[in-house]
């Protein structure tokens, strides 16, 4: 099995805010991603897929055609979009936490990967933050 990871970039703003709780409560537990007017994050996301290398390419598959793939059904979507108010697949009442992009990021791709198989997306709100999903 070898495994296959392409890099894409999207930058984006958000918010974390629980409406039931202080604004105490919320910058504490968000610190300045609970800022008011908005604020954005330059991510990098990382979709490894895998499979065995084809006997004639020795791709695992096309890294253009994932690189198509992941625009066409994550980052066009997400790229300098409001990520709580934009994104159609990004439910209203989610946080739009780097935990849960992953796991949306994941749903996006899946379905479209005939002769690979996902096998993670990584997903960075910082150099030093990262939130990754294996599928479970
Ligand atoms: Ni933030």
């Amino acid at each position: 099995m070898v495994y296959l990871t392409r890099r894409e970039r999207f930058n984006a703003a958000h918010k974390l805010w629980v409406k039931d709780w202080s604004k105490k409560k919320n910058k504490a537990v968000f610190g300045k991603c609970a800022n008011k007017n908005w604020h954005g994050h330059n991510y990098d996301l990382f979709v490894t897929v895998k499979g065995t290398p084809d006997p004639l390419t020795g791709f695992v598959m096309d890294a253009k055609k994932l690189s198509t793939l992941i625009k066409k059904e994550v980052t066009d979507h997400l790229d300098h979009a409001n990520l709580n108010l934009d994104v159609k697949f990004i439910p209203k009442d989610l946080q739009p936490t780097t935990e849960n992009l992953v796991i949306l990021i994941w749903k996006q791709l899946a379905p479209h990967l005939k002769d690979c198989q996902l096998h993670a997306i990584k997903l960075y709100e910082t150099e030093n933050i990262f939130a990754e999903y294996l599928g479970e």
